[in-house]
């Protein structure tokens, strides 16, 4: 069509299209916002158990569901970070190999014959232990256990933007743990152990540390510095405590929870995600939110957020208390 011939703005847009330019008007596709969502527990243990059924090991190296959340575009839980569920069963062994990507792995249900060994280094998956490993670590898993092992994989989506060098295969199907245990202890690759998690918890409960949006938190920490857990991505554990609900707020900065322990509901952007343990759920970006355990007993939830990326760039936003939601408002 020539343009002497567009008559509309519609067909403007159309023109400007199959010329492969945009008008700043047109808004159509341009948002990032998606919604909040929540995974039942059931639903995804069922699958994994399933997937069980199905798939060797050997399919790709490992047996993972990923999140997706349908209102996200890219197939992913959220816009920054990827989330995936591994089943390892007994007898199996999960290719070694290395890529980019750091990864955050919080063990759901854990067994003391199950290992991961990376960099040389095996370290036991029990529950409520996060592992982490840094860019181009070595990692596979093998389990000579009993139980079936699950964990919640996560991965900065944001490194996917960095052509690095690629990741490879370790030239064996499982790399030799030949490095004693605590090796390399200054630093990732790195196992936070769940007892000591806990008992920062508990140490934090008796002393009424809490945070009036989130509870008593803790965040994993770099070993290293003491920074986030990554600079891209930030692992924490929060507890609310019988009954407890917090002040809402709301950030810029994205989050995964899973819910470990308990059961509550959080209100994120006016949807209420009725959570019991297992359940995983998103809170978006400038979503006000807040969270509320709904029984006696204590709930934990442990997340991952992307505020780190945000911070590093010095655009990280907070605001509490907001008074009415106006995500989403155009700039004038
Ligand atoms: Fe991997
Ligand atoms: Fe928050």
């Amino acid at each position: 069509m020539d343009l002497t011939e567009v008559k509309d703005i519609e067909a403007f847009d159309r023109w400007l299209g199959e010329h492969n330019v945009k008008g700043i008007w047109d808004r159509d596709g341009d948002s990032t916002d998606f919604e909040p969502f929540l995974w039942k527990w059931d639903e995804l243990y069922s699958a994994l158990v399933k997937a069980a059924d199905f798939f060797a090991v050997g399919f790709g190296g490992r047996r993972n569901i990923n999140l997706i959340n349908p209102t996200v575009g890219r197939r992913r839980p959220t816009h920054t970070m990827s989330g995936s569920l591994q089943y390892l069963m007994p007898g199996d062994v999960a290719q070694s190999h290395k890529h980019m990507a750091t990864t955050c792995r919080w063990v759901i249900n854990g067994d003391p014959g199950a290992f991961s060994v990376m960099d040389g280094e095996a370290f036991p998956l029990l529950e409520g232990d996060l592992l982490v490993a840094p860019p181009y670590a070595w990692h596979g898993h093998y389990h000579d256990g009993e139980k079936p092992m699950i964990w919640l994989t996560a991965t900065s989506e944001l490194l996917r933007l960095n052509h690095g060098p690629a990741g490879a295969n370790y030239p064996e199907r499982i790399q030799p743990a030949d490095k004693p245990s605590g090796w390399f202890s200054g630093g990732p690759p790195y196992r936070y152990r769940w007892p000591e998690t806990y008992g920062a918890l508990m140490a934090l409960k008796e002393r009424e540390e809490s945070d009036p949006y989130d509870g008593i938190k803790l965040d994993f920490t770099n070993p290293l510095d003491g920074g986030p857990t990554f600079t891209t991505m930030a692992a924490r554990i929060q507890l609310l405590a019988g009954r407890e609900k917090t002040k809402a707020h709301r950030h810029n900065s994205t989050t995964i929870y899973q819910a470990f322990r308990g059961q509550g509901v959080t209100v994120a952007a006016g949807r209420r995600l009725e959570w019991s343990q297992g359940d995983i759920f998103v809170v978006p970006p400038w979503a006000i939110h807040q969270h509320e355990n709904l029984t006696g007993d204590d709930a934990i939830l442990y997340s991952l957020s992307d505020d780190p990326v945000w911070r590093g760039m010095g655009v990280y936003f907070e605001e509490s208390e907001p008074a009415e939601d106006r995500a989403g408002a155009p700039l004038e």
